[in-house]
């Protein structure tokens, strides 16, 4: 791989950041800091934003009193912040109101105006919508996804009958193409069961959509039909393309597109893995290579809502953990991917556990021990312990290629027990009465299991990570950091303050 382009989904804003819009954003930021260690930072980016239009946000505004602009400005403000305080990396913070947007959305439209499908009809036809439509979803409902006459997602929400003439875009047109393209893995949905439902979806015959509205102002006009305004979806898809510079052709966009990953949960899987393809083939762009959806959590056991008043601020978080730890939390709870269960009173549990009493203890004990010893120099000594390093890094580079988050956590807490333990069983405080030799060789060894530790957690933890570095004296990244052995006898050390202190 060359190059990689991340994105996350663009959140509304008509609700402030919350941890679900974290989870998908650290993960996201996770990888991009790992492919920026493995390809450099030039070739990696990392994207996510605010989606500001249509029908929820209009509301949302108006029931705050402000304009829809105001509003979507203060929001959007909110989420940029609560990034920050996690330390996301991203590269772009695109919003769908931002004048490189909308221009190119604009431009899009009138491309899409003049394509063809694959039947040779155009891809875009005026007819008549009639139907229902969720406000919470920003979606068109059939009977089928009702249950009990209601949207499962948003049961509180009433729905709105719509009967309204309407632009159309032919998406039966790609119904077998999109078939193919997912079967043959050319575009990868994932995990394998997300790829079942969208193939099964797609198998029940795919509707043409209304990719415009007439009753709805706060969005884009249609450049054709100002009378109408672009479907949000449509309009919120486009900027995984605007924020790259599409509309003039940049270096960027020719670099970047089409994407490597995009990472949502799967509540919103059909537009990204459907709809989001099949107007790339109409435009006869390349499509992104996977599109990964990770499952839903809830809080408690509970889904996580305003009125069950279990809704958990990322930024309280940080406040109490420290950002490195609060992303840590939020994605150590359950196997990437997966649907899962977040309980509040395990935040503690899992900090004290992992972070103060695992990883910061066994760095302050090795530290410790240096000192003690050995004045806080590293000891003569080559890498002779039997932990596979190498096999470790190869087990760390398949997991990030599987996307499997969780299990490179699982790797890593499985280091450290390991370190732990064999402290435990050399005993360093009895090979310092009577065995020096073997003392710094045991020392060694840990000096330099801790230096892998610093790398391999750096996209999880990053500040950790430079702490640990900064410890052991390494003031910049080394080039060639998996290679065993690296510590030099010597090097002075530094165990200064604890990395994470007990809650
Ligand atoms: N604006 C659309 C996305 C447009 S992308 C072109 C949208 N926004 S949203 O604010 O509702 O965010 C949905 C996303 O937030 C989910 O796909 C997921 O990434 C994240 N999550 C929100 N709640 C979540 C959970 N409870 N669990 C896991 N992820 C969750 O949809």
């Amino acid at each position: 791989m060359n190059k990689f382009y991340i994105t996350t989904p663009i959140y509304y804003v008509n609700d402030k950041p919350h941890l679900g819009h974290a989870y998908t954003t650290i993960a996201a930021d996770i990888l991009a800091r790992y492919y920026r260690k493995q390809i450099g930072d030039d070739n990696v980016f990392l994207l996510t934003g605010t989606d500001e239009h249509g029908v929820k946000i209009a509301q949302a505004a108006e029931k705050a009193g402000k304009l829809p602009q105001d509003f979507s400005d203060e929001v959007s403000a909110q989420f940029q912040a609560t990034w920050q305080k996690l330390n996301i990396s991203n590269n772009d913070f695109i919003r769908t109101t931002e004048f490189r947007h909308e221009e190119a959305v604009i431009e899009i439209l009138l491309k899409l105006k003049d394509a063809k499908g694959p039947s040779g009809q155009p891809v875009l036809y005026q007819g008549e919508y009639e139907g229902l439509y969720c406000t919470g979803c920003e979606a068109y409902k059939t009977e089928s996804d009702l249950v009990d006459g209601k949207c499962p997602d948003h049961p509180k929400q009433k729905l709105n009958h719509l009967k309204e003439a309407n632009w159309f875009f032919r998406l039966s047109d790609f119904q077998t193409d999109l078939k193919k393209i997912i079967e043959s893995g050319a575009f990868k949905v994932e995990p394998e069961s997300r790829k079942n439902e969208v193939l099964s979806f797609i198998h029940d015959g795919l509707q043409d959509i209304a990719i415009s509205r007439a009753s709805v102002d706060w969005g884009i006009k249609v450049p054709f039909d100002q009378d109408q305004t672009i479907y949000v979806w449509v309009d919120a898809l486009l900027n995984y393309l605007s924020a790259l510079g599409i509309k003039d052709n940049s270096e960027k966009f020719q670099k970047f597109w089409p994407a490597e990953v995009q990472l949502l949960a799967k509540d919103i899987l059909k537009f990204h893995a459907i709809i989001l393809p099949a107007l790339l083939m109409a435009l006869d762009l390349p499509l992104p290579k996977v599109c990964f959806a990770h499952g839903f959590f809830t809080i408690d056991g509970q889904k996580m809502s305003k009125s069950i008043g279990n809704v958990i601020d990322p930024n309280e978080l940080v406040d109490t953990y420290g950002s490195d730890a609060a992303r840590y939390l939020i994605i150590s709870q359950f196997p990437f991917g997966n649907d899962g269960d977040i309980k509040a009173e395990e935040f503690v549990k899992k900090y004290n556990a992992d972070l103060a009493n695992g990883l910061g203890n066994l760095v302050s004990r090795v530290l410790g021990m240096a000192e003690k010893y050995f004045s806080s120099s590293v000891p003569a000594g080559k890498y002779t312990a039997d932990f596979d390093l190498k096999s470790f890094w190869q087990t760390y580079d398949k997991n990030f290629s599987d996307l499997k988050l969780y299990d490179n956590i699982q790797l890593i807490q499985q280091l450290v027990s390991w370190c732990d333990n064999y402290i435990d069983s050399e005993k360093p405080w009895e090979l310092a009465k009577n065995n020096n030799d073997k003392l710094s060789q045991v020392l060694y060894n840990l000096i330099e299991i801790v230096r892998h530790l610093a790398y391999a957690i750096s996209p999880y933890l990053p500040e950790t990570s430079d702490q640990i570095l900064k410890k052991l004296n390494i003031q910049s990244v080394e080039e060639n950091y998996r290679e065993i052995g690296l510590v030099k006898e010597g090097t002075k050390l530094d165990k200064g303050e604890s990395l994470f202190m007990r809650k």
